[in-house]
């Protein structure tokens, strides 16, 4: 059986781009050629709305809940998928703690804005032990907020993904149809963002696969 790469998309705060990033990710994580699975842990169920809009079967999505979420990723590693993103609703939650606690990584997806930034610690303190990425996300053109978001988000002891998803209507857009960026506007700027990240996603999976790496790098990160 093949090896099952799981990532928790998690932020405590609403509206970050959790459910944006989770689907985008993936979508590039299908087109990579993984035969990937979105579990959606959101009670709103945002991602599976999506998908019933979606005229498309891939990524499959299914509909989950904390105490379930062991039996469905035993089932989906059963089924041969090798790529799960997991899609979690803001706040404590008892299915952010279970996504944490499977996930290999946690994408966090952050907007350059204060009431995001500063609620990245009570996202941590969610997280457990996972091993967690700051994704920035709706940063707008002008990079002077990113900056000063970054100096804040750098006190927090976490890894910061040096690539960003700009602020783009076309992912507002893609989601009303079903889709993402991916198929929306194939050769628009959010998609190639999309493929950067994931990319460096992929990377850290591949050089960080204990705690103890992870730490080092974070340690490395931040001198
Ligand atoms: N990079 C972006 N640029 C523009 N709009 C975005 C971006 N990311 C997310 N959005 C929009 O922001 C809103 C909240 O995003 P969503 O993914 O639902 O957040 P969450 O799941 O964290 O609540 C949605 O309307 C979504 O289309
Ligand atoms: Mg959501």
């Amino acid at each position: 059986m093949e090896h099952m790469d799981i990532i928790a998309v998690i932020a405590h705060k609403g509206g970050t781009g959790k459910t944006t990033l989770a689907l985008s990710l993936a979508v590039e994580a299908q087109l990579a050629g993984h035969n990937t699975l979105v579990v959606d842990l959101d009670p709103q169920t945002s991602a599976l709305n999506w998908s019933a809009r979606r005229n498309n079967d891939c990524p499959a999505i299914i509909e989950s809940t904390a105490s379930d979420l062991p039996n469905a990723l035993a089932k989906a590693k059963q089924n041969d998928v090798d790529f799960v993103v997991i899609d979690t609703p803001a706040g404590a939650h008892p299915a952010t703690s279970a996504a944490a606690k499977a996930a290999s990584w946690a994408i966090i997806p952050c907007r350059p804005q204060v009431y995001d930034f500063e609620s990245i610690p009570l996202t941590l303190q969610n997280l457990g032990l996972a091993k967690a990425l700051v994704v920035m996300n709706n940063v707008p053109l002008r990079r002077s907020r990113y900056h000063d978001a970054i100096k804040v988000i750098n006190n927090f002891n976490v890894l910061i993904c040096p690539y960003t998803v700009g602020y783009r209507l076309s992912f507002s857009d893609a989601a009303f149809c079903g889709q993402t960026v991916h198929e929306f506007q194939p050769r628009g700027k959010a998609r190639r963002e999309i493929g950067t990240v994931y990319k460096h996603l992929v990377m850290l999976m591949k050089s960080i696969d204990s705690r103890r790496k992870y730490l080092s790098m974070l340690h490395d990160a931040q001198r």
